[in-house]
């Protein structure tokens, strides 16, 4: 098998690591890729946002599969232009997308299904429009920009001041683009988060292990929002009474739900969840898989990946085929100091060997670039320290031993990853 990865983080990485461990590929491109994924795979230098360039260089290499890690690609229609080709492509049309691409989208379509989430207290295009609704609403409150903001459109307010601020930076400022010109109002939810994600082939789903994200910047959950600062898996996070109610009361009615408005969904599904004293409720869908949950997912994968996506792609997937190691896994993301705000970049990046002798480890780059025979910093997020263990804590020790030994100027990291897989209280159950 050709195969195609569009992407160049973390996630994809972790997807180009497993997919180049199958006997069936042949040829792995990475479009852009990092340094780190050139070393598994052929990087090529077209955006994973550009779907013209992108369908022009699969017209040219002809890959046997493409698989798509980030929402612009999807949200962008890459799904439907492969399709539409003929070509095998693992990720759903434009229209399913809008399940990530459009938080009201998605907050209709949990009301119309009658699919457990956060109340909203109504959406609103114009400044003044939201500024008059505020006195109305409960605290805490949540403010959603409607559109794509990079995990930047999401504010949990704790007074209308700060609500007050952050409607005047992006419906009047414009501070997130054309995402913010409508905002969605719903009441804030409390709990335990857990990003249950599945596969599927439009008609079969398989649901991949649960992981748990961690996505403020500083220790006990402190500082602003990041794309997530590390994650684990273990089959603890998921007690058999949680994992039943997540599926009849979420993952069913939400593919009922699609065939029911005629919206075909093949690919990856991401159901971000709070797991509520009442159940899990939805708090988003993302139409991909997510980073850094991939690393810790892949890294207990125990079959084909190439294989399985072949499947999907193909409209014939087996869930009795995805087979996952026992124990756990966890990916702490290595930062660039200021991240997610200003950073600097090209530090040079040192002690990878050393970290990855250490056993059950394995160093997952996102922003990393090589120049020449040195490695450099390129991005916020820049590697992902990945292990497994037959527990959680051996996985933790193997994964911030591995840490330890890694160097460039102002790195930062979490750690306290995986030390609340305790709190499974408010589960529902
Ligand atoms: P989203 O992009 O919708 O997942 O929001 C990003 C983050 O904001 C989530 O992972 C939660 O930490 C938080 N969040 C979103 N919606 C809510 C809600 N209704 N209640 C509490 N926290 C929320
Ligand atoms: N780690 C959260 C996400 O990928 O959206």
């Amino acid at each position: 098998m050709k195969i195609l990865v569009i992407g160049g983080g973390g996630r994809e990485h972790a997807l180009v690591w497993k997919l180049r461990q199958s006997p069936r590929a042949q040829k792995i491109w990475c479009a852009p890729g990092n340094g780190g994924i050139a070393a598994d795979a052929e990087c090529v230098p077209v955006a994973a946002a550009d779907v013209g360039a992108l369908v022009s260089f699969a017209e040219k290499v002809q890959p046997d599969l493409t698989v798509v890690g980030p929402e612009l690609p999807l949200v962008n229609g890459i799904g439907d232009a492969f399709r539409e080709r003929r070509w095998a492509i693992v990720g759903p049309a434009e229209h399913a997308a809008q399940l990530e691409g459009s938080k009201i989208f998605s907050k209709e379509f949990l009301q119309r299904h009658g699919i457990p989430t956060a109340k909203p207290y109504g959406s609103f295009d114009s400044a003044e429009g939201a500024y008059s609704a505020l006195p109305n609403v409960t605290l805490p409150v949540v403010l959603k920009a409607d559109g794509l903001c990079g995990g930047k459109g999401v504010l949990v307010a704790q007074d209308f001041n700060e609500a007050h601020d952050f409607l005047n930076r992006v419906m009047e400022k414009n501070e997130l683009g054309t995402a913010g010109n409508r905002i969605l109002f719903e009441e804030a939810l409390e709990g335990e988060e857990l990003s249950f994600i599945i596969v599927t082939d439009g008609k079969t789903y398989a649901p991949l292990v649960p992981t748990r994200d961690h996505k403020r910047v500083y220790d006990g959950n402190q500082g602003p929002n990041t794309g997530g600062m590390g994650a684990y898996s273990t089959d603890d996070l998921l007690p058999e009474p949680l994992r039943n109610a997540i599926i009849s009361t979420i993952v069913e009615p939400t593919l009922a739900g699609l065939a029911a408005d005629g919206i075909p969904y093949q690919g990856f599904l991401y159901i971000g969840l709070m797991l509520t004293p009442s159940g899990p409720q939805v708090l988003e869908f993302n139409c991909r898989l997510g980073d850094p949950e991939t690393q810790a997912i892949v890294a207990r994968m125990d079959f084909d990946l190439a294989e399985v996506l072949q499947d999907v792609a193909s409209g014939s997937l087996k869930p009795s085929k995805l087979h996952w190691k026992p124990g756990a896994s966890v990916c702490v993301v290595l930062a660039s100091g200021g991240y997610p705000r200003k950073f600097e970049s090209g530090k040079r990046i040192e002690g990878l060997p050393a970290a990855e002798q250490i056993t059950g480890v394995k160093v997952l780059h996102a922003g990393t670039k090589r120049v020449g025979d040195e490695l450099l910093t390129g991005g916020g997020r820049v590697l992902g320290v990945t292990a497994t263990g037959p527990t959680l804590g051996a996985a933790l020790g193997s994964a911030y031993a591995a840490a330890e030994k890694i160097h460039f100027e102002r790195l930062h990291y979490r750690k306290d990853i995986g030390r609340h897989s305790n709190t499974l209280r408010a589960s529902g159950h």
